[in-house]
């Protein structure tokens, strides 16, 4: 049947079986007023390296074109008396710039001190079941040597890593869904974040299952046993990694108009207030997961997993709150992080992506202990930026500097005007209207309405 509609557009078949210029024919043609420029900044985009091109043309599926992020690095992180310089790939101005200054208040302090909580990671076979809890429990008892038998060629690298199932449960989840139960497994997976080791495992025990159920000589009730789904979860309660700055209250004096123990002060408000308003929580973990996430994927990880747990995580207690927080006791400062990071320093785009390569030797190769320690000092240091900045001079100073470059590139100012810009707002908040002014009293041409207008 052929649905009404208004859009002019035509859907296609079979899209993915085109060659990549057919791709992009289709592409430009049928959703660009201009085909031949949107077709040169596709191809302006590609890798000049025919082999690298093709390395990122086979990450995905319909590779048209590469998006390129900016790669910075943020140096002088003193982590657990190391030295780092840490990759991170974003787009938000000022979140390097922040880092960098944080490891830098913290290089004379101490740095950052990290711990390991745990490491097993878990993953689950959702099934429906019908007949006698008691028969199950009794088929589950059986299963559970089987698990490990049958999945022992899928173990034995992992193993021989130190790694594997570390063990298996039955859960019975009737209370919150009729006829739901779970096979609950946990997995040790060293350095690989290991998505493909446990959801195999687990396809590996519905196979086992549903082939130990048939063959019983049990009713049709105590064999309606259906397997909805095999997956890990990406909730990582039990992957967890601690990172923690301090020091004596006397020592966080700084360039900034308040005393060591009013700073301190503010900073543990301004933390307690993201513990108990989840509209503040929010903010302080989006801040948090600035730096969190440039790190996670300048080193290849997946960041949707690293924020979904850590989101999972902030509300586990029922209510949504800060992943960070702060005492100040006996003239002591300490600012410490908790947080889930389920990360791997091998497999996935670790040997593939020529800038994750970079980013693992830029680190020293570490392996995914070490990761998650750096990667939580970097979540933890972007948090300290932010809220030092908001409980003293405000957000905007640091941002609106960062963000002048972006405002500058807009205009397309040329290299003598933004030397000029820049050194006429180094004293002065850029607000974008101000910048415009500026720009335009230059080039002696008048500030356009909409910008007069704009508060920015
Ligand atoms: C901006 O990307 C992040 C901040 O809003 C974080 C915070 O408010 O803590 C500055």
């Amino acid at each position: 049947m052929q649905l009404e509609t208004n859009v002019m557009k035509k859907p296609i078949k079979g899209f993915s079986k085109l060659s990549k210029e057919g791709k992009i024919e289709w592409l430009v043609n049928e959703h660009f007023e201009k085909p031949e420029a949107a077709r040169a900044l596709l191809e302006e985009y590609w890798h000049t390296d025919e082999k690298k091109q093709q390395l990122h043309d086979d990450f995905i599926e319909n590779t048209v074109t590469n998006y390129f992020l900016p790669f910075g690095v943020a140096p002088n992180f003193l982590i657990n008396d190391e030295l780092y310089t840490l990759p991170m790939a974003i787009e938000e101005s000022s979140v390097v710039a922040a880092a960098s200054k944080a490891a830098g208040f913290w290089l004379k302090r101490g740095g950052f001190k990290t711990e390991i909580v745990s490491t097993t990671k878990i993953g689950h076979v959702h099934f429906n079941y019908y007949g006698s809890v008691e028969t199950l429990k009794t088929m589950f008892e059986a299963w559970k040597p089987m698990f490990f038998e049958e999945t022992e060629e899928l173990t034995a690298n992992m193993r021989a890593r130190g790694g594997g199932i570390l063990s298996v449960e039955l859960k019975d989840k009737t209370d919150v869904l009729e006829n739901y139960f779970q096979i609950e497994a946990r997995f040790e997976t060293c350095d690989s974040m290991g998505a493909n080791f446990i959801n195999s495992c687990l396809e590996q025990f519905a196979q086992v299952m549903r082939a130990d159920v048939m063959s019983r000589d049990i009713s049709e009730e105590d064999k309606n046993l259906q397997v909805v789904m095999c997956i890990l979860s990406n909730y990582t309660p039990e992957c967890v990694v601690r990172a923690e700055v301090s020091c004596k209250v006397e020592e966080l004096n700084d360039d900034k108009d308040v005393t060591p123990e009013e700073f301190a002060t503010k900073f543990k408000r301004a933390v307690r207030i993201a513990e108990v308003e989840p509209y503040r929580a929010t903010t302080h973990n989006k801040g948090i997961m600035n730096g969190i996430d440039a790190v996670i994927i300048a080193t290849g990880n997946d960041f949707r997993a690293i924020e979904a747990a850590s989101h999972t995580y902030a509300s586990r207690n029922g209510q949504y709150t800060s992943l960070t927080h702060c005492t100040v006791e006996d003239g002591i400062f300490r600012f410490w992080i908790e947080i889930p990071l389920a990360l791997g320093t091998v497999g996935g785009l670790t040997k593939l992506h020529p800038m994750v390569k970079l980013a693992h030797e830029l680190l020293g190769h570490p392996n995914s202990e070490t990761l998650m320690g750096i990667v939580a000092a970097s979540g933890l240091a972007q948090n300290f930026g932010a809220l030092r900045a908001l409980v003293t001079t405000g957000i905007q100073k640091g941002h609106m500097k960062m963000h002048l470059f972006n405002i500058l590139n807009q205009l397309e100012a040329t290299t003598e005007e933004r030397d000029a810009i820049v050194a006429h707002f180094t004293d002065k908040v850029p607000h974008h209207n101000l910048v415009v002014a500026k720009f335009c009293e230059l080039r002696g041409i008048p500030v356009p309405r909409s910008d007069v207008k704009k508060d920015s």
